[in-house]
């Protein structure tokens, strides 16, 4: 009796983690690390700022879309647990972790400084920071940038690199697309901003910017990774085994095929 007991109980436990399966999953994909107190609930909350186009932007809808969605809703069906995605600012997500979100996806690039702060599982992508000026503008190397009055999105890594830029004015903006009319409007030289953000803004406003390669400017390559609370090992165990999977079975190629136009 015991034994059946005990049989029933486990039996409701694995129908309660089951139940978070998002639609379209099925029992055999819920594979929930139950070390992982953050999975534990069967949610995943993610923070992000749906302000960076083509990985996050507010769809039609008024909801969070772009590839970092789409990606991030592949990961939570691989391990059987259900997204709430929490749109803030980009410069409140790294503390957020934790509190009132779980993870973080927003093409953030892993960096030294927010290791102190939060893990990051393995990166999904490459990007490098891009200079986006007007059509006539004759800025095209690092030197040309000093001493120029220079906009970015808060809290960014382009924030960071304007920050070492000798003479530089930082204009910081909440939206990397408020700095970018600022620049049409004729009150920025530049503006730095990632690779793919860059492209877009830029199309926006076909012949009155052009983007610059921040390869011409010396920058590095950017690895692009979700942010997790540090030290839950087997999260980043769990997210890190469903990315590799998504990259392998080729739901990865198909969502840049969808998003990255
Ligand atoms: N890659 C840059 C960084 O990590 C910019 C990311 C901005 N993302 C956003 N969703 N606004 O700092």
């Amino acid at each position: 009796m015991k034994k059946y007991f005990s049989l029933l109980l486990a039996g409701v436990l694995t129908a309660s983690v089951l139940t978070g399966c998002g639609a379209g999953s099925n029992a055999s994909s819920a594979k929930v690390d139950i070390n992982s107190k953050t999975l534990s609930d069967g949610v995943l909350t993610v923070g992000t700022n749906a302000e960076f186009p083509p990985f996050e932007y507010v769809g039609d809808d008024g909801q969070p879309d772009g590839f970092d969605i789409a990606l991030i809703k592949a990961v939570a069906e691989n391990l059987g647990v259900e997204v709430v995605v929490e749109n803030m600012e980009f410069d409140s997500l790294v503390s957020s972790i934790g509190s009132k979100t779980d993870v973080a996806i927003a093409g953030m690039t892993v960096t030294d400084e927010r290791k102190q702060s939060v893990d990051f599982s393995t990166p999904y992508y490459s990007a490098m920071q891009h200079v986006l000026v007007p059509a006539d503008s004759a800025i095209s190397t690092y030197d040309d940038l000093k001493g120029k009055t220079l906009g970015c999105q808060l809290g960014t890594t382009g924030d960071f690199l304007i920050e070492d830029i000798e003479g530089a004015t930082n204009q910081q903006y909440n939206k990397a697309v408020d700095a970018v009319n600022d620049l049409v409007n004729g009150r920025l030289d530049a503006v730095i901003v990632d690779s793919n953000p860059a492209g877009v803004f830029a199309s926006n406003f076909q012949g009155q910017i052009k983007d610059l390669n921040g390869e011409d400017f010396g920058f590095e390559i950017e690895e692009y990774a979700i942010a997790l609370p540090k030290g839950d090992t087997a999260l980043k165990e769990a997210i890190d085994v469903a990315i590799t999977t998504i990259k392998e079975d080729g739901t990865f190629d198909k969502l840049v095929d969808e998003y990255m136009k």
